[in-house]
């Protein structure tokens, strides 16, 4: 654990590495994936808005800035802040901003800790794809250092959302095992053929420690990455959240607002607000 700092912010470092890719087409065929793959978190946010306004959305972990995309062709959008640590990402997403024309989007290229409050001023905070589960291990104060830093920046009546994964099979899986290993086959648009994860889990931290390694499709080696992730309960969301002055908690189980089943559910989706 000791290097879990440096780990979990330079997990992403070359993903989405434009050079990467094997030509334009192949480019847009990713995009329209990573468009596709928000639809489920676009509709979500998009019944929290009246109907015909347009918000201000802060997503942190944005890496492609597909959710502000999505957003934006969608036509709920007004402004979108999208702020990730990883640069090929950063650069993948302003590539993609340019193509568009999307003035109104600004990509940025930080750690969230180095973001002004001034910065995260908006209808709408998202934090998905268990981003926030990365924080714990990186400084324990961090998760509530950044629920501040959202809380103060959010307009008032304005939305937190939360989405992680719970890690339910992951820790039943590990329970009676040092750990397991699981082989994943990618489809044929992943620069990669093959995804080997080694999942173990620590149940006195309450850590899951996921390493993943890629194998390239078309020149032989490996991308490896380590990423240690909190696991939080509903208590424990529900907690902090209301520790820095969130109101109206709930908790679901997907996008399609599935009730959440602390037995059975898999992912987690948390959304709250900024009192009015
Ligand atoms: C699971 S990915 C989410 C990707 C994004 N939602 C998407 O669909 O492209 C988590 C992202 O958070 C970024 N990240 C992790 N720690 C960060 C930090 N401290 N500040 C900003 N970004 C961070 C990672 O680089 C990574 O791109």
């Amino acid at each position: 654990m000791a290097n879990s700092l440096t780990q979990n912010l330079k997990a992403y470092d070359g993903v989405e590495d434009l050079s990467t890719f094997s030509s334009q087409e192949a480019v847009e065929k990713y995009r329209t994936e990573r468009l596709e793959a928000m639809a489920g978190a676009v509709s979500f946010l998009e019944k929290r808005v009246e109907r015909g306004a347009l918000i201000s959305v802060i997503d942190i972990g944005s890496g492609s800035s597909c959710l502000l995309y999505a957003c934006k062709k969608k036509g709920i959008l007004l402004h979108g802040v999208g702020i990730e640590i990883s640069k090929s990402r950063h650069d993948f997403a302003e590539q993609w901003r340019c193509d568009e024309g999307y003035s109104s989007i600004e990509n940025l290229n930080l750690n969230i800790t180095d973001v002004p409050v001034s910065t995260m001023n908006g209808d709408m905070c998202t934090i998905l794809d268990s981003t926030f589960t990365y924080f714990h291990s990186v400084d324990p104060s961090m998760p509530e250092q950044i629920l501040q830093q959202i809380f103060q920046g959010l307009n008032c009546g304005g939305w937190l959302i939360l989405e992680m994964s719970t890690f339910l099979d992951a820790r039943r899986s590990c329970q009676d095992s040092q750990g397991y290993y699981k082989w994943v086959e990618l489809p044929k648009s992943n620069k990669y053929s093959y995804a080997l994860y080694k999942v173990d889990y620590s149940k006195n931290r309450n850590i899951i420690c996921s390493e993943s390694r890629y194998l390239y499709r078309s020149q032989s080696g490996e991308s490896k990455k380590i990423e240690y992730s909190k696991v939080y309960s509903t208590s424990e969301l529900k907690k902090m959240v209301c520790g820095v002055g969130f109101t109206n908690v709930v908790f679901y189980s997907d996008y399609q607002e599935t009730s959440f089943d602390e037995k059975k559910s898999n992912r987690l989706v948390l959304a709250c607000q900024k009192r009015k």
